[in-house]
């Protein structure tokens, strides 16, 4: 898939594209990621990508000439229309991110993600150009780089190759195979730390008593948690008889 990136901060991304696992999906091409800045596309001598709102107020609009302009750019240069690679602003009016909606908005072609600043952006670029909000979630971000940042993150995590273990995704929060529960507790070495035991079910090597007790965690962790989560699974039908019994022997809180 290729991402093309509008941001007045493009310096922000190249850490980024470069740390951790996810690497392997920037470099391989999986995600070919490449930014760009308004300002570059900007009119006169000062290159200007703000100005002051009309009806007074604080802060700064960004304006939608050099928007305009970059976005012209971009599509020449990627040979993708709207349909092929939508343009998605990062903005509190989005979608709330969540797991589906990384996967459903990561099937196109290519994705152009648009890095709002200031007070935002002239509403007339937005009503033209934009065919996708997303939102990070109920508060203010000063700028929409961490928001499409981890857009990208989560989508690039599910790119075939990039995790060590290609089955590690599918067993993470939120996905099917979990019913779309929260995942259950991870332990590592030692056996005892500060006083504190593994459960002894995984140390038993036995399958099918570590997958019964991951599956109870995952349920209980929910139940406690993110009740949402686990009545819209029971809603959608994916608790199962014995699911509805491990819950049963949970202790009330
Ligand atoms: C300081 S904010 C503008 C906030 C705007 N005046 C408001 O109150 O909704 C600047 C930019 O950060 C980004 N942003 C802020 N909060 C966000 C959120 N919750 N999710 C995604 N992007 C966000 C948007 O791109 C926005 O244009």
């Amino acid at each position: 898939m290729r991402v093309d990136i509008i941001t007045l901060f493009p310096e922000l991304f190249v850490p980024f594209v470069q740390a951790g696992v996810t690497r392997r999906a920037y470099e391989s091409g999986q995600l070919a990621v490449k930014t760009w800045n308004p300002r570059d596309y900007a009119e006169g001598n000062y290159k200007r990508v703000d100005d002051r709102p009309f009806g007074g107020g604080p802060g700064m609009v960004m304006l939608a000439q050099p928007l305009a302009a970059c976005l012209a750019a971009v599509r020449a240069e990627s040979g993708l229309d709207r349909q092929q690679a939508p343009l998605v602003y990062f903005s509190p009016v989005g979608e709330v991110l969540n797991q589906s909606l990384v996967q459903r908005s990561g099937q196109t072609a290519g994705v152009v993600l648009l890095c709002g600043r200031y007070e935002g952006i002239d509403q007339r670029f937005i009503d033209a150009h934009v065919d996708a909000h997303i939102s990070l979630g109920d508060f203010v971000l000063s700028g929409g780089e961490i928001a499409a940042m981890a857009w990208l993150d989560a989508l690039a995590r599910l790119q075939p190759g990039v995790l060590h273990d290609e089955q590690s995704h599918l067993q993470d929060s939120f996905t099917p195979a979990l019913s779309g529960l929260l995942d259950c507790p991870h332990f590592t070495r030692p056996e005892v730390w500060q006083d504190q035991s593994v459960p002894e079910a995984l140390l038993s090597g036995h399958h099918a008593q570590i997958a019964a007790w991951r599956r109870q965690q995952s349920l209980t962790l929910s139940a406690d948690k993110r009740p949402d989560l686990l009545e819209k699974a029971r809603a959608a039908g994916q608790l199962s008889r014995a699911d509805e019994q491990l819950l049963a022997q949970k202790p009330k809180a």
